[in-house]
Parts: structure tokens; sequence; C-alpha cells
């Protein structure tokens, strides 16, 4: 079975004390996962080696970055490369999430530098995609999302987008409490999966895990999950609640 992934974005939430005392709940709550079955928390910067030092021994269980730079080190201040992350022993990092491409400008081209400089460092790109309410209105989400992934990712080879995680979230379904469907998550996953074995062939795109994002909560979980094309999910708001991320992580497919 491919990977299956629930993945917490805590986004710019939690302090220090907040953010640990979080990650020990759900840590605590005992789960055993099977070994398809991974959990990743995606923390604030500040909380890396305090996060990583909380999981470390932990099977299945990694934090990622939420960014990185798209330039490898230099005059940029603030920001943080992925030889920065690497050093201290990060293994994914959150690429292209909707609200970077919003609020920071990302463009696909940008992304396409951030994946390169991480899979050169065997870091994971977990990246995101998905369109906006009025690209969905109009009927043109598929061709959308495939320009995403087209200028972001098909420079690859085969081997290296087989270390991506794509994670698929309907920027209208992200926040609002207005989950897709998972008959909708199962459109559109399928149609990336098609997109790929088109460009790479089915066996890759059957090792790519494909993750929904909008909405997710421990009550839909395991609806969402449980099709064919939905390899585990990015949770936002219900990943900072210990009880909804345990529901959540219970969803995923075994
Ligand atoms: P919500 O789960 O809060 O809708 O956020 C989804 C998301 O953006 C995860 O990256």
């Amino acid at each position: 079975m491919r990977k299956q992934i629930a993945a917490a974005n805590w986004k710019m939430n939690k302090t220090l004390s907040e953010g640990m005392s979080l990650l020990n709940d759900i840590l605590s709550a005992n789960q055993t996962l099977g070994s398809d079955q991974h959990i990743i928390f995606a923390v604030p910067y500040p909380y890396l080696i305090p996060a990583q030092n909380a999981v470390s021994g932990q099977q299945n269980i990694a934090i990622a970055a939420q960014n990185c730079h798209h330039k490898t080190s230099g005059a940029f201040t603030g920001e943080v490369s992925v030889d920065m992350l690497e050093s201290i022993d990060i293994k994914y990092v959150v690429i292209g999430h909707s609200e970077r491409r919003e609020y920071f400008a990302e463009s696909n081209e940008m992304l396409a530098e951030k994946t390169d400089l991480c899979l050169a460092k065997g870091i994971t790109p977990i990246f995101c995609c998905g369109e906006p309410l009025s690209i969905r209105e109009a009927g043109t989400e598929n061709q959308y999302v495939e320009q995403q992934l087209n200028q972001s990712l098909f420079h690859l080879d085969n081997q290296q987008i087989e270390k991506i995680v794509i994670a698929y979230e309907p920027i209208w379904a992200i926040g609002t409490g207005k989950t897709a469907t998972s008959a909708q998550a199962q459109e559109m996953h399928a149609h990336l999966r098609q997109v790929i074995a088109s460009k790479y062939g089915h066996e890759t795109a059957e090792k790519i895990s494909l993750l929904y994002g909008g909405s997710v909560k421990g009550a839909n979980a395991s609806e969402i999950f449980s099709q064919p094309d939905v390899d585990g999910g990015l949770v936002g708001g219900a990943s900072l609640v210990a009880a909804e991320f345990v529901q959540v992580i219970n969803g995923l497919k075994s």
C-alpha cells in the first residue's frame, strides 16, 4: 500500500508550550501505527528542534517545516534555507500552500525551485495544489490544478517524482468548514493520478501519496480517506485539538 499520511499543519498557531503539550497529548494517545501509516507535524520554525526531540525514536512519526526559501543561501533576512532544515534533520517540507501562494506571491516557478532544492537534500516536499472557488464554479478545476503540477513538478524525472507527496487542497474548503465531498476529493485525486500516469507511467503514479486537505476533522476523516485515491490528509484547524487529530489519525486506511 502507498504511504497513508495524517499531516498536521499548525500554520501560525500555538506558543511553544501550547504546541509541545498538544504534541505530547497526541503522542500519548498511543496509537499503534501500521507499517504504511505515518503522522507528520508541520510546526512553526522555532519549534522544529523541540518537536523533533519529542518524536525521536517513534516509528513513522516525523516533523515537517511549513516552508523553505527558494534560494540556497544569502542576503534574505528572515528566511530559512533547505540546507538549514537538512542540518537539523528535517525530512519533510510543505511547499506551495495556498496561503503562501496568496499572501506571499509564490509562483509555480518558485515552487519548482523549492522542490528541486528539497529533493537534492533528500527532503520530501509535501507539494500543495488546489483551485479557488471561482475556478471550481467555472468548472475548470482539473486544468487549473494540472497546470500547477505541470509548472512546478513535471520537470522532474521518474525517480524524483516518486519521492513527492502531493496535497490537494481546494481553497474554498480551507478553514471554511466546507469540505469537498469524498466523491469530489476522489474525482480530483483520480484525475491527478491519471495526469501523473500519462507523463510518468502507471507504476510511478501508483506510488505517489495524494493527500486531501480542507476542513478535514475527526468526524469526516475516515470517509474521505476511504476513497481509493485519497492517501490521508493535510489538516489545519482540527490538528490543533488533540482529540480531533487523534480521530483523524484513526481514520487512515490500514
Ligand atoms: P483546515 O483543515 O483548517 O481547513 O486547513 C487545511 C489546510 O490548509 C491544511 O494545510
